[in-house]
């Protein structure tokens, strides 16, 4: 997701207390960041945040990063914020320096509605494929969590494969999310799915 330029984009990114732009130093050091201890959960590809911030909101003992590789996406997250949270932070990067950022301190990782890269000689790119799942490797703290959703049923039966070749154990899937068990918390893009009556494909794997 690209956006057109929005206005007064560079003020907004300056302004925000929530936006890291310089990661650098912070590699296993994120504890220290949010001064505790709690597990922190990362959203891969948040977009517009509305996912990332509402768990925010809702799970004070829970520290939350919002990733996204584009300066015109995080500002619209960062306007939505509301002041004195204090648990979430947003990060301009791109998942593929994933494991430049992190070292062991991450307990849970969101992948909603990833890009799905359909043609086959791209599957690399996928979020889902063994390139990322090796660097997921590094950034976890002790189990391996991954929570996924999407609207595309391609990308969820690759996934679901490459999880599983990896290692992940598949503990929770479902064809049709919202028919299933609807969730507390959507993000912009399964509302606009659902809103059209499509299903929404969701796992979630782990590791040891
Ligand atoms: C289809 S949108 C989904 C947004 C949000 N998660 C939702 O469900 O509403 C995918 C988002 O992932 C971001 N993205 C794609 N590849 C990425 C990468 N390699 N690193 C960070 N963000 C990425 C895109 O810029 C886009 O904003």
């Amino acid at each position: 997701m690209r956006l057109r330029n929005v206005k007064n984009k560079e003020e907004i990114m300056n302004n925000s207390n929530y936006l890291i732009r310089d990661y650098e130093g912070l590699k296993g050091n994120w504890k220290k960041l949010f001064k505790n201890d709690n597990p922190i959960y990362i959203e891969i590809g948040m977009g517009k945040g509305k996912f990332i911030i509402d768990n925010a909101k809702m799970n004070p003992n829970i520290n939350f990063i919002g990733i996204e590789k584009f300066d015109s996406v995080i500002v619209k997250a960062l306007q939505k914020i509301p002041e004195g949270l204090d648990n979430l932070v947003m990060l301009r990067a791109d998942a593929l320096n994933i494991d430049e950022i992190f070292d062991h301190e991450i307990d849970r990782i969101y992948l909603n509605f990833s890009d799905p890269w359909p043609k086959n000689r791209h599957h690399l790119r996928r979020l889902s494929s063994r390139v990322f799942l090796e660097k997921y490797e590094s950034i976890f703290r002790n189990d391996k969590t991954i929570h996924m959703r999407t609207d595309n049923r391609d990308l969820y039966t690759y996934s679901l494969v490459s999880f599983s070749q990896f290692g992940y154990k598949l503990e929770k899937i479902s064809f049709d999310l919202h028919k299933d068990d609807m969730p507390e918390i959507t993000t912009e893009y399964e509302d606009k799915f659902s809103s059209k009556d499509m299903p929404i494909y969701y796992v979630e794997c782990g590791k040891k």
